[in-house]
């Protein structure tokens, strides 16, 4: 049982961001992204805002079923799906939860890609389907949500195989072309037996806003920011964020552009994601998260089940000259970003993120 607790699960997360119509009001970037809320009652990150996304169904997800959906657009091996040119980093090697593996099924980039898209619809109501016979576009589109959705939603959410039965309904197949590879966590530790996941971050463009229909149970509200709002409303405790979709959000800061974002994101397309363990470090007078590259981030299985600790205040780790890749926690609405490495695979990491003049 122990065993089991400490598995990392899989997970699939969405980073939809959409063009603000004019005339919104003036922002920092030109598009939005849909945050959720999730009930206070929730396992794991009870109130936060997140990205839409979940588990995959592990049979329905990647079942062969999937095959004749997906194969008018795009057949095996590859499913039109770039195929990551170099390997993603292995280390650190975690135990993961078993994952169906048969020959038929469907390779996990689809796979995950499917569980994304039907999560978000899940959560959301938005529907990210490409109609059989279309091209799909430059900026993915959302497709119309049926016109019994709250029974098909309901279908899904009890059994995710339903999802593939809902795109055979409508005609079309799950845009997984439309998704692109951002990022990976897993969760660190906390506690033992603390619940964990490796969670793919994709990023979908999309043209045009859908528009949203929550479920209730999972999300309760929804918002659609710019990153710099986002961080603003962290900073005011409107909003409480994890630190990945901080780090996420501020890293989204350094596009202002949705166009931008896109012709990144394409360019990058065939490099696969790094896959980072934060280590939590607990100093004298305080918590930092170290991430791959920076000075005192352990390559050693050990932090996979503890905290760091070091007999020295914040400040004295916080010289200058140092490699950084870390998140200090100045309070539960406050994380400062320093990063002084090179990001790796065409990448792009977030700018030093001490606060806005305005909120210091
Ligand atoms: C590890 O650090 C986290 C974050 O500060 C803390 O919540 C947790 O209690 C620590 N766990 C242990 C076992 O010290």
């Amino acid at each position: 049982m122990q065993g089991s607790l400490r598995q990392w699960r899989r997970a699939a997360t969405l980073l939809l961001a959409v063009g603000r119509a004019p005339p919104g009001p003036a922002a920092a970037e030109d598009y939005e992204v849909l945050l959720l809320q999730r009930t206070r009652s929730s396992g794991f990150l009870p109130g936060a805002h997140v990205f839409p996304g979940g588990r995959p169904g592990g049979g329905p997800d990647c079942s062969s079923d999937w095959l004749p959906v997906l194969q008018p657009h795009h057949g095996p091996p590859g499913f039109g799906l770039p195929l990551p040119g170099q390997l993603r980093e292995a280390y650190p090697e975690v135990p993961l939860a078993p994952w169906p593996s048969a020959p038929g099924l469907m390779p996990d980039e689809v796979a995950f890609r499917i569980c994304a898209i039907r999560e978000t619809f899940e959560e959301s109501g938005v529907l990210l389907l490409l109609p059989s016979g279309c091209e799909a576009p430059r900026l993915a589109r959302a497709q119309a949500p049926p016109a019994d959705l709250a029974a098909w939603r309901a279908r899904v959410q009890r059994d995710p195989g339903q999802f593939l039965q809902l795109c055979r309904h409508l005609g079309c197949a799950p845009n997984i072309w439309a998704l692109q590879e951002w990022s990976n966590w897993l969760t660190p530790f906390v506690r033992k037996g603390g619940r964990r996941f490796d969670t793919r971050f994709y990023i979908c463009c999309l043209q045009s806003k859908p528009q949203t229909f929550l479920d209730l149970l999972e999300a309760i509200t929804c918002e659609w920011l710019t990153p710099t709002e986002a961080i603003k409303k962290f900073l005011c405790e409107e909003i409480w964020l994890a630190p990945p979709q901080f780090y996420e959000m501020r890293r989204l800061v350094r596009f202002a552009s949705l166009l931008d974002l896109h012709k990144f994101c394409m360019d990058r397309i065939s490099e696969g994601c790094e896959r980072w363990l934060p280590i939590t470090l607990i100093t004298l007078d305080g918590t930092l998260q170290l991430l791959p590259g920076d000075e005192l981030y352990h390559e050693d299985k050990e932090f996979l089940e503890k905290n760091l600790s070091i007999n020295k205040k914040t400040e004295e780790i916080m010289g200058k000259d140092s490699k950084f890749h870390r998140l200090v926690f100045h309070s539960h609405h406050f994380y400062t970003i320093h990063v002084t490495i090179q990001p790796k695979y065409k990448h792009i990491y977030p700018e030093n993120f001490l606060g806005f003049k305005s909120h210091l």
